[in-house]
């Protein structure tokens, strides 16, 4: 099985790797060359657990090649992917330029190439993107039919950054939307090479499902988060109340579930925040009411300012004062800051002229390209925690679980900490003497 992937990105990159880590064919396609040749090289652009060691694999068996060259790729495979960005427009909706550009160059490749061609839509897009975009681009450059010429199917990808090759290679599930059986058909083939005996459930559906399921997806767990965010905020207000307590509570039902009811400062990232602005938009072209989802993302752009609240009731106006911000990655386990409610609470700082010092065990650099000579950088905890009025955990970092109270009395000015991401025990930092807030927790003490 040989196939092509376009867009070398964070999603497409480990997709790429890991097809070929189990024996498949990949030629991965990209518009910028400085990616090409650092996956050429064996490497990765960007942090992600286990990727560099995956691309090392296959880059060397042979089975990994980058390239610019579309035509090439697309004439040495059976199979292209779409994988190449759809970020917001000034009004929410999703960007298609980069899905046109990539669908515009499979079509001239297709033109130098007889045998049937499957695309594949893996990008995340609004319902009709795969069919009326894709699909229509490709038959006005070759003059082939889809269908019957080229096969075309969208399936959604589900991945997690920070245990994204854990979720390419053990997925909860596939959604295969098929323009017809043929299509569907052989993604399967590539889906079996890459499962084994081992392959999840498979959900074979329409185009327009799949490409539904997927904003239907994201909206869905971006609506957990602020649910129990606005839990949070309740909880806030009575005596020993503690929103984890609440989110257990709730979360054993079955049919509400445990995961993604941690609160905090809310979601961020390359894909729930984009997403749900474009499946409002959606929503308000198709003449609904999109009300529910709107919500979802004013509660989820106040968490910031909500934290900034909580740092004035702690230590007064934040003027002057030093702030160490610990993470700044949209969440553990990747360097990616796009859309990161750190970032927003940075932003917040330093409009109240706060002295802002930052720290991130992987996205200092990344952070350097946005933030540049506006705050101080820590290449480490301690540092960034000397001398500082206030802490406030942005990101729940493995390492800053490990940090002990104590650290925190030692080294700040004035040890005030707020738990921003729930990643602390409350009461071993009040019985420290340590001026302590988190999302969700009431005032500890009698509940008379
Ligand atoms: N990042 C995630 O965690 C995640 C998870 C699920 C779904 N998605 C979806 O996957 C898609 C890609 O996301 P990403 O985070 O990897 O994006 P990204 O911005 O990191 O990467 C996109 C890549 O596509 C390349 N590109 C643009 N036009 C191209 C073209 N015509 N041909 C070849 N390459 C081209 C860019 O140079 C870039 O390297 C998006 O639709 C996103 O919503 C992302």
């Amino acid at each position: 099985m040989r196939v092509s992937v376009f867009g070398l990105g964070y999603v497409g990159t480990v997709f790429a790797a890991s097809l070929a880590y189990r024996g498949i064919n990949v030629i991965g396609v990209d518009i910028d060359i400085s990616k090409v040749k650092i996956i050429n090289c064996g490497k990765s652009y960007f942090y992600e657990p286990g990727l560099e060691e995956l691309i090392r694999i296959s880059i060397e068996k042979g089975l990994l090649k980058a390239t610019t060259n579309y035509v090439e790729a697309v004439k040495n495979s059976e199979v292209s992917f779409i994988m190449v960005g759809t970020p917001s427009k000034p009004n929410g909706s999703a960007d298609l330029r980069y899905v046109e550009l990539a669908s515009q160059m499979i079509g001239k490749a297709l033109r130098e190439k007889s045998e049937w061609h499957l695309i594949v839509v893996r990008s995340t897009v609004p319902p009709g993107t795969t069919i009326n975009v894709v699909g229509r681009t490709i038959e006005r450059i070759t003059g082939l039919a889809m269908g019957r010429d080229f096969g075309l199917a969208m399936n959604p990808e589900f991945t997690r950054e920070g245990s994204a090759i854990h979720d390419i290679l053990h997925p909860s599930r596939i959604v295969i939307g098929e323009l017809d059986k043929r299509s569907g058909d052989k993604l399967l083939e590539i889906y079996k090479i890459l499962h084994g005996n081992d392959m999840p459930p498979v959900i074979r559906t329409s185009i327009y499902n799949a490409e539904l399921a997927k904003y239907a997806a994201n909206a869905f767990l971006a609506m957990k988060i602020s649910f129990i965010n606005l839990i949070a905020r309740i909880a806030e207000h009575f005596p020993s109340s503690d929103v984890r307590d609440i989110a257990k509570a709730i979360g054993l039902d079955p049919r509400i579930g445990l995961h993604f009811l941690g609160a905090g400062l809310g979601f961020g990232g390359p894909c729930l925040p984009k997403d749900v602005k474009a499946l409002i938009k959606v929503i308000e072209d198709l003449g609904e009411d999109p009300a529910l989802f709107r919500s979802v993302l004013k509660i989820n752009d106040n968490q910031p300012k909500h934290v900034i609240k909580m740092g004035e009731e702690l230590i007064g106006s934040l003027k002057g004062k030093r702030v160490a911000i610990l993470g700044l990655a949209f969440k553990p386990n990747t360097d990616d800051i796009r859309e990161s409610q750190a970032l927003k609470l940075v932003n917040e700082l330093l409009t109240r002229d706060a002295e802002v010092i930052v720290y991130d065990p992987v996205a200092l650099n990344n952070a350097r390209h946005v933030l540049g000579s506006r705050v101080m950088y820590a290449s480490n905890v301690k540092e960034a925690l000397k001398g500082a009025d206030l802490a406030i955990i942005a990101t729940e970092w493995k390492e800053f679980r490990d940090v002990d109270p104590d650290t925190f009395r030692k080294l700040m000015r004035i040890p005030a900490v707020i738990d921003a991401r729930r990643i602390y025990e409350p009461s071993k930092f009040i019985s420290k003497g340590i001026l302590f807030k988190a999302i969700g927790l009431g005032d500890v003490g009698s509940q008379k």
